[in-house]
């Protein structure tokens, strides 16, 4: 009873944060078993085409592997970019996070092969320990086999990044001699890379597993991982934010969050959330998620920050979004400060 108070409470928007984190906490031991068995038996075509063409074709233009820093600014559109490098400093590396990952790796197989260094972070325990069993190879890992053949029909070899995140000739020739593929549209795509392939990239990219809490300033990831003028350039946000978040106040909250922790000016994110719904299930226990129609979301991130360079919707058995968002201002240094006890007015904005 209690359990549908707190769901009846969170949907009508009355709930908090600890409330949506306490619901999932309790239910960590299932939680990844459930939501890999009720999710990801079956590939989410849509959503994992939009992430393929987002990470092989728009991040690599508006991300361009020469040099970046925090002050440098990319162009408005999306698909004409145009680029000031002021810099002779050299970024760590291209970096992404998945924020609330869950127990999935789906989401960030095709951000490999634009990225060898990949955060993979979630607030439970039990989410983690199957991204960790994914990477060791164990043997009691999920596995991912149709995301591999699918995306693998995709994928041509020349998109192959090493874990020190340079492209990788070896082997280029025995690929070619695959010869002219089609992949799942019918379109000729050349030698491939095959589903093994995949699966090796996808594991080396892998750097880190870590706790997170988009509730947080800094989504609460380990410091050294969200330095001062060393940020992602990318995030990844797939169902996240509209679960930990129910209403609009705690949404804009929870986006400035993931703001803080993304380049100002040039930083991205990607995003997936539902719009009209007001709960999701993971085996037969109910989550709430946040219930919004688009103009609103739009509104939110336009307030936040984020100009929106990618959006799609797709109906499917509910109503999802999927964008291409970018950080339009420079609140990083700022939220990170406020969020470990620094000073406001530090911040560069
Ligand atoms: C619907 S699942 C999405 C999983 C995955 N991103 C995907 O696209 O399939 C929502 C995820 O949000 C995580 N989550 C819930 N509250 C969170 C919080 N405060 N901070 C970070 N992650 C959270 C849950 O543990 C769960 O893994």
């Amino acid at each position: 009873m209690r359990e549908v108070m707190a769901l009846a409470a969170a949907v009508d928007g009355s709930s908090s944060f600890d409330s949506l984190r306490g619901m999932h906490q309790k239910l960590d031991d299932f939680y990844a078993r459930g939501y890999l068995s009720t999710w990801c038996e079956s590939v989410r075509p849509e959503w994992t085409l939009f992430l393929h063409e987002v990470f092989t074709k728009d991040i690599p233009t508006l991300l361009p592997s020469h040099h970046l820093k925090d002050s440098d600014q990319v162009g408005e559109n999306a698909f004409a970019p145009t680029t000031t490098t002021t810099t002779t400093t050299t970024v760590s590396s291209k970096r992404v996070v998945d924020l609330g990952c869950g127990p999935s790796i789906s989401n960030i197989i095709s951000a490999s092969a634009w990225s060898a260094h990949i955060v993979m972070c979630d607030v439970l325990t039990s989410n983690l320990a199957e991204i960790a069993k994914f990477r060791s190879a164990s043997e009691d890992a999920f596995s991912w086999q149709h995301y591999f053949a699918f995306l693998s029909t995709f994928e041509s070899s020349t998109s192959k990044v090493s874990r020190r995140g340079q492209e990788e000739d070896e082997g280029q020739e025995e690929e070619e001699e695959r010869g002219e593929n089609c992949n799942h549209l019918g379109t000729k795509v050349g030698p491939l890379l095959s589903p093994e392939d995949l699966e090796e990239r996808t594991r080396e990219a892998i750097q880190e597993i870590c706790h997170c809490d988009i509730s947080l300033p800094g989504c609460g990831l380990p410091e050294r991982l969200v330095r001062e003028g060393d940020l992602f350039e990318v995030g990844v946000a797939s169902l996240v934010l509209d679960v930990v978040s129910t209403s609009e106040e705690m949404f804009r909250s929870a986006l400035e969050n993931v703001k803080g922790i993304l380049k100002p000016h040039c930083g991205l994110l990607i995003i997936q959330g539902s719009l009209g719904e007001s709960v999701y299930t993971v085996g037969s226990a109910l989550f709430p998620v946040m219930n919004i129609d688009e103009q609103k979301l739009r509104q939110l991130f336009s307030e936040v920050g984020f100009e929106i360079l990618k959006w799609q919707i797709c109906q499917a058995q509910s109503q999802h979004y999927f964008g291409l968002l970018k950080v339009t201002g420079g609140t990083s240094k700022q939220m990170i400060l406020k969020s470990r006890g620094g000073s406001r007015g530090e911040g560069d904005q």
